[in-house]
């Protein structure tokens, strides 16, 4: 077993320190915030993450497992040092590098001689180079590990990949690395550290086209009158395309694939090739939240000015407390901006949000309301009490921008309703 340092702890870093603990190797994890470390050094969690406490418990309590804010001290002991700090999208598109660097030059003067520095962060390709020269070491080699897991399903996906990606210069490298998950059973690809940065932002960017490509046929469905859920059932038998991450919605969203495509977009554009598909993707995303806005004002008769519109989800998806670029939030802006109050509900938020009326439950969000819309997946919207849902509004309207109820069940009840591509 290995001793590890992991550098960042947020949704990657903190899911990585605690499942290598629980594979068995050493773990110190660091992070720039003191709250954060003070938090998972009493065993609680930052985030809303199933199976992580758990681990984080078990993982503390066996001696695998210590946090601090002490980056030199992490990398000192450390054989491998994993970077996953943020790598947000910068002012042009292009990922911004500066958490990278910033925490390469921390570590560099402490690492031992021979050891590894993996990338899990998003970078682009041709990283590795950039984080070589902030170590400043000669005797240290970089590599690159690009991570797959979706918040919501963090542990399950690191425990569980479908695949583990490692890029590195050299076999013993990478042979070394791919040591360190001998205890998970997934195919591993070993390949260079370039063309391991490209399959993840080419994963990203794959998936993001796959859900685009399926609002456009919810948005074909109708204007044809077909039903989009019937489409996709059809689709998703033929293993060429695959049922997964076919579900129309109100645009896809998150702290990675708007950050990623985009990034994308500017690695293709340096390299002297117009990734023309991907605009396209990007541009049909922002038109798809436009979507839900117009349907929303259709269902209150053509205005939301001086109207309550009620909103059941905030997270860009359910099962997480995200809410970094969420399409919730871009619609309750984009509503607001047109005159409404907007009163919502998530599961997971109870801090004030600019602009918004939090609620405490659903129903309260539908106090006085025009309409109802739903622009998160948390299933327990699926089992309230529609009765009383209707008795709280104003007009009894629902656009649900998830797909979510059963339209003949509040059809029944009185309701108006429109989903996505649904008739
Ligand atoms: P995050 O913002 O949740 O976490 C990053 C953490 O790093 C923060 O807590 C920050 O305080 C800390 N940090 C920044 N600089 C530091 C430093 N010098 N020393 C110590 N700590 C430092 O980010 P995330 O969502 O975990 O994403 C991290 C990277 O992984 C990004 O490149 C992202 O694209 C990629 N990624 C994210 C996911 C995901 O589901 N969130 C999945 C796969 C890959
Ligand atoms: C995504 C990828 O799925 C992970 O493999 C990747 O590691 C991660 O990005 C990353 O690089 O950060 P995540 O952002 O957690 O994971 O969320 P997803 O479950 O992929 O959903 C992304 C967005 O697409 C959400 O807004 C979601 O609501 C939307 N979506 C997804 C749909 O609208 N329809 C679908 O069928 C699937």
């Amino acid at each position: 077993m290995s001793r590890l340092a992991v550098i960042g702890a947020g949704y990657v870093g903190l899911t990585t320190a605690v499942c290598m603990a629980h594979l068995g190797h050493d773990v110190h994890c660091t992070d720039v915030s003191e709250d954060r470390i003070a938090m998972l050094r009493s065993q609680e969690l930052p985030n809303h993450e199933k199976g992580l406490v758990e681990l984080l418990r078990q993982g503390t309590e066996a001696g695998r497992l210590s946090f601090s804010t002490d980056n030199a001290a992490a990398a000192r002991s450390a054989e491998f040092t994993f970077l996953c700090v943020q790598t947000p999208q910068g002012s042009d598109g292009r990922a911004d590098m500066s958490y990278i660097e910033q925490a390469a030059r921390e570590i560099g003067p402490h690492l031992p001689s021979g050891s590894i520095v993996v990338s899990k962060s998003t970078v682009p390709v041709g990283s590795t180079h950039v984080v070589e020269r902030a170590l400043e070491r000669s005797d240290v080699t970089v590599a690159s590990n690009p991570e797959f897991l979706r918040e919501g399903s963090a542990v399950h996906d690191f425990l569980h990949p479908d695949r583990i990606v490692i890029g590195a210069a050299d076999e013993s490298t990478a042979i070394k690395i791919s040591a360190l998950f001998l205890r998970i059973s997934a195919p591993l690809v070993v390949t260079d550290p370039p063309t391991a940065e490209t399959i993840k932002y080419a994963c990203n960017a794959f998936l993001a086209t796959k859900v685009s490509f399926v609002n456009a046929i919810a948005a074909l469905c109708e204007a044809v009158g077909a039903d989009v859920r019937q489409v996709i059932l059809g689709m998703g038998y033929d293993p060429r395309i695959g049922s997964e991450f076919l579900r129309p919605g109100p645009g896809w969203g998150g702290s990675c694939f708007p950050k990623d495509t985009a990034a994308l977009i500017r690695i293709a554009e340096n390299a002297g090739y117009d990734f023309g598909i991907l605009k396209g993707v990007i541009a049909s995303n922002e038109d798809q939240r436009q979507r839900v806005v117009a349907k929303t004002l259709r269902s209150v008769g053509g205005s939301v000015a001086g109207k309550t519109v009620a909103l059941w989800g905030l997270t860009f998806k359910a099962l997480t407390d995200d809410l970094r670029d969420s399409p919730a939030l871009d619609i309750a802006r984009l509503l607001t901006d047109k005159g409404a109050l907007v009163q919502a509900y998530d599961p997971t938020v109870t801090q004030p949000i600019d602009g918004l009326a939090i609620c405490e439950d659903p129903y309260a969000a539908c106090a006085g309301a025009a309409v109802l819309v739903v622009a998160t997946e948390w299933d327990e919207f699926r089992w309230l009490d529609f009765t009383k849902v209707r008795e709280q509004m104003a007009t009894p309207a629902v656009v649900d921008a998830r797909n979510l109820l059963e339209p003949a069940m509040l059809r029944h009840l009185g309701f108006t309703y429109e989903g996505i591509g649904v008739i």
